[in-house]
């Protein structure tokens, strides 16, 4: 599969807050590609989520763009921009935030859902997608049946249904305990290779950083990349 890009040029980003400003980003300049797991780090308001706010998209920068395999996202077309998004880009939070109305399986395909796609096929692909966590028998139980890390596993389903050539995570393993962060760290990078993804995430967790190809710091409003040979990937 062709190796794809998601590129920051010339990225800068100020909150100003009443009389202060905080410069979060400086004309950072990145390719990320779809091969690869990328770890960024960097102490508590560095700008972490700032940072993957503006990859996703759901963030503008002041300055620079973001470009998808050489498409430049475009703010002010908000029907293009989501678009642009939806094809390319998977997001996981903190917060699972799944869907209570919805059962399991429904929130596994929730993107097809909001899309009308109602077919057989893509409930077999939810379905597909559930037997791969062993959590098959829970397709039609309500999300109240599932442990927090079960809930993180179904939240990670649902971002990579459509097939994203990015998934973005903002310290996905941040609620857990060691062994549900490291299920989660496993199934991450599974999924990056079977579906030839670039997978991005924050963390704090310096062992869950590790298991990632690159380890990108946020240090003087840029970004410093260490490449990790020892990632097991
Ligand atoms: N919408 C906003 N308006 C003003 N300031 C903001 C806004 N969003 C973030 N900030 C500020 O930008 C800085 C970076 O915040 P960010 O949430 O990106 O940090 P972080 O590295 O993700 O931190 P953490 O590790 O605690 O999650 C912080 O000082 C924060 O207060
Ligand atoms: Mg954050």
């Amino acid at each position: 599969m062709a190796i794809e890009q998601l590129a920051l040029e010339n990225i800068s980003k100020t909150f100003t807050q009443s009389t202060s400003q905080t410069t979060i980003l400086r004309n950072v300049s990145y390719a990320f590609q779809t091969n690869l797991s990328y770890a960024i780090m960097g102490p508590s308001g560095v700008g972490k989520s700032t940072l993957l706010h503006i990859i996703s998209g759901i963030e503008k920068p002041d300055n620079g763009h973001v470009k998808i395999n050489n498409q430049i996202i475009n703010y002010h077309n908000f029907e293009q921009r989501i678009a642009a998004l939806h094809n390319n880009i998977g997001i996981l939070f903190q917060q699972p935030s799944l869907i209570n109305e919805l059962n399991v399986l429904e929130n596994v395909m929730l993107t097809a859902l909001t899309h009308n796609k109602f077919e057989y096929e893509y409930q077999q692909r939810a379905l597909e997608l559930l037997k791969s966590i062993n959590l098959e028998d829970k397709a039609y139980s309500s999300i109240y049946t599932l442990s927090g890390g079960q809930q993180q596993r179904i939240a990670l389903l649902r971002a990579i249904f459509h097939r994203p050539s990015f998934l973005i995570a903002d310290e996905p393993t941040g609620n857990l305990d060691k062994n549900s962060a490291h299920q989660i760290m496993d199934l991450l990078n599974l999924y990056q290779k079977q579906y030839a993804m670039g997978l991005i995430i924050s963390t704090h967790d310096i062992e869950i950083a590790k298991r990632c190809n690159i380890i990108l710091n946020i240090e003087n409003q840029n970004l410093s990349a260490t490449k990790n040979t020892d990632s097991g990937n």
